[in-house]
């Protein structure tokens, strides 16, 4: 199954497409407020970013990267869970259908911005969790918030949730190569080797970034 309207019907258990395409819809909807979602984040981080720009004369962060997850990962998410796929069970147990990447250069940038972001009054944060103050043992270093965000529809506003990750562009270089780790796990001889060596870049990196931090504050 791989188109969207195959992998929709699956969501929704048909087999007609014809009653598919009309069943769909609750789900397509669904998809659409996750997407409203990603763009009142961005928004507001682009807002931030102009300011700071105009105010310090530098960007508080590099780049933004966000994406809606795919059906298919929700689907093989809400099965783990054992959880029956309806749109009101996803939204109350998925938290991050919705994502934010936001990349910064330095440390204490990502504590600025995600200060500045989760101090606005129609943000409400559901969940913090700080691997830069406290790495994974395998040297994942990122903040991740899940926040709650209104959308205003023709009938009203929803509240949906998106999961917002800040990294420095170091911890991004790391988390990427560490990605790799995971799905070719399987295929290597010593894949603990290439772990214990992938856990000295983390700790390589994490001294770089500050290094870097200090200069940059000597610069200023
Ligand atoms: P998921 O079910 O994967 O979403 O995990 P979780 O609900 O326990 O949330 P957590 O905040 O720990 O991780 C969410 C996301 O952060 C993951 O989907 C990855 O994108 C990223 N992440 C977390 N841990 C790691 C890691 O060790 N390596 C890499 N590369 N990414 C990670
Ligand atoms: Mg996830």
């Amino acid at each position: 199954m791989n188109t969207s309207a195959e992998v929709g019907m699956e969501v929704m258990g048909l087999n007609d497409p014809e009653t598919a395409i009309k069943d769909m819809q609750p789900f397509m909807e669904l998809m659409m407020y996750y997407e409203c979602a990603l763009m009142e984040i961005e928004t507001k981080l682009k807002v931030l970013n102009s300011e700071f720009n105009i105010q310090h004369n530098r960007n508080p962060f590099e780049s933004i990267k966000s994406r809606v997850k795919k059906p298919m990962s929700i689907i093989e998410k809400m099965r783990k869970k054992g959880l029956e796929i309806t749109t009101d069970n996803i939204m109350d147990n998925l938290t991050d259908i919705a994502g934010v990447r936001v990349i910064c250069s330095f440390p204490e940038d990502i504590y600025t911005v995600s200060e500045l972001l989760t101090k606005q009054d129609d943000i409400t944060v559901v969940n913090v969790k700080d691997y830069i103050r406290n790495p994974k043992p395998n040297g994942y270093r990122s903040l991740h918030l899940i926040v709650e965000i209104p959308i205003f529809l023709s009938n009203g506003k929803k509240y949906m949730k998106v999961e917002v990750q800040f990294r420095t562009i170091a911890m991004d270089f790391w988390a990427s190569l560490d990605h790799k780790l995971k799905y070719k796990k399987d295929n290597l001889k010593h894949p603990e080797i290439i772990a214990q060596e992938l856990k000295k870049c983390a700790d390589m990196s994490v001294a770089m970034d500050y290094k870097m931090q200090e200069i940059r504050n000597m610069l200023e």
